[in-house]
C-alpha cells in the first residue's frame, strides 16, 4: 500500500527483540536452513527488517503463507521476486496443505553441496535440520503442525539442542525445531504498520482506525475497485473532496448500520469493514507489489 502520512505509535519492546534475537541466535548454530514464513498478502511488510543480521549467512527458504487470501497475480510476482533475489521461494495455503514433499525437496536442493562436502570429508550421514522463523500470526505454528502431524517423531538428545527445545523428524533426512522463532515486524515504518494491521497481525484497535480505514479504502479503490463494487456496491472517486464521508455513509447504508444520535456510526462501519478484510470475505487482496519495495 502506498505510503500514507500517518503515524502509528506501535513498538515491539526492545526487551522482546533482544530476547527473540538471543533465542534464535542460540538455535541457529545447529540449523542448516532457515524457513522464513511471510504473509502472501504483504510479503515485504511481514518480514523482519533484521533477518540478515540475525541468521547471518544461513541458507534461507522463503514461504509465502495464506495464498488463498492473497491476489494470485501478485503472489506469483512475489515468488519470482524472491527467487530473483537468490532464495528458494514458494507460496502455500496451510489450510489445505499437502506440499511437504516439495518443501523438503527444495531444502535438499539448497543443502546438496553442503551435505556432499560433509560426506566427502568422511562425516557420518545426518538429517538436514531446519528452523521456522516469522513474525506473529504468519502461520508458523500451523506450518510446523502440518509437517509434524504428517510424520512426527520427537527425537531424543541432540548435540547443541537444550531440553526445552524439541526436534521433530519429518522425513528420513529432514528435521525441524518444534517451536518457531518469533520475529518482529518493522513497525516504525507507517506503511509497514498499516499493512501489518490490515493482515490482523497487530491489534487494529490500538491503531488510529480512521487513518487505517482511509488508507485501505484509497488503496482498494485504486487496485481493487471491482471488489468494492461487488461487496458494497461502492465506487470511490478520490477527486471528490467528500469521498471519505461518502464512503462511510454508503457502507452504513448498504450494511444497514443504525445511526448513532442521528449520525453515521463510524466505529461500527470500520468494525464491519475490518472484520470483512480479516476474514477474506471482501476478496483476495495483496497490499503491496514487488515494484514498490527494495528488499
Ligand atoms: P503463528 O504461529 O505464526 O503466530 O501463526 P498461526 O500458525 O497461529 O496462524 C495464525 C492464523 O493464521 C491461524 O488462524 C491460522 O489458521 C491461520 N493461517 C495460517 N496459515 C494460513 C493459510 O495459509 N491460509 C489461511 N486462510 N489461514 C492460515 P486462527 O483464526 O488464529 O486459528 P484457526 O481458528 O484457523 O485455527
Amino acid at each position: 500500500m502506498a505510503n500514507e502520512n500517518t503515524k502509528m505509535n506501535i513498538h515491539w519492546f526492545p526487551g522482546h527483540m533482544a530476547k527473540a534475537r538471543r533465542e534464535i541466535s542460540e538455535k541457529i548454530k545447529v540449523v542448516d536452513i532457515v524457513i522464513e514464513l511471510v504473509d502472501a498478502r504483504a510479503p515485504y511488510s511481514s518480514k523482519n527488517p533484521m533477518i540478515h543480521e540475525i541468521i547471518k549467512n544461513k541458507p534461507r527458504f522463503i514461504i509465502l503463507t495464506k495464498k488463498d487470501m492473497a491476489d494470485d497475480q501478485y503472489t506469483k510476482q512475489w515468488v519470482q521476486y524472491y527467487e530473483q533475489c537468490g532464495y528458494q521461494a514458494m507460496s502455500v495455503n496451510l489450510k489445505n496443505f499437502n506440499e511437504y514433499q516439495k518443501i523438503i525437496e527444495k531444502c535438499r536442493y539448497v543443502l546438496k553441496d553442503k551435505m556432499e562436502k560433509e560426506k566427502a570429508r568422511g562425516l557420518k550421514p545426518r538429517a538436514m535440520r531446519a528452523m521456522v522463523l516469522g513474525i506473529p500470526n504468519v502461520g508458523k505454528s500451523t506450518f510446523i503442525n502440518r509437517l509434524a502431524n504428517r510424520k512426527a517423531t520427537v527425537t531424543g538428545n541432540k548435540p547443541g539442542v537444550t531440553k526445552a527445545q524439541q526436534i521433530i523428524r519429518v522425513a528420513k533426512d529432514f528435521e525441524l525445531f518444534d517451536t518457531p522463532g518469533v520475529l518482529w515486524p518493522k513497525l516504525d515504518d507507517a506503511h509497514v504498520a498499516q499493512n501489518i494491521a490490515l493482515l490482523g497481525s497487530i491489534k487494529q484497535s490500538i491503531l488510529p482506525l480512521d487513518d487505517l480505514f482511509i488508507a485501505a479504502m484509497r488503496y482498494l479503490s485504486l487496485h481493487y475497485p471491482q471488489l468494492l463494487k461487488d461487496r458494497y456496491q461502492l465506487e470511490i472517486d478520490l477527486d471528490n473532496e467528500n469521498w471519505i464521508i461518502d464512503t462511510f455513509d454508503h457502507i452504513a447504508k448498504v450494511r444497514k448500520i443504525k445511526p448513532l444520535k442521528g449520525e453515521t456510526d463510524y466505529d461500527r462501519v470500520m468494525e464491519v469493514f475490518f472484520s470483512e478484510i480479516n476474514d477474506g470475505s471482501i476478496g483476495k487482496i495483496t497490499w503491496e507489489d514487488p515494484s514498490c519495495v527494495n528488499v
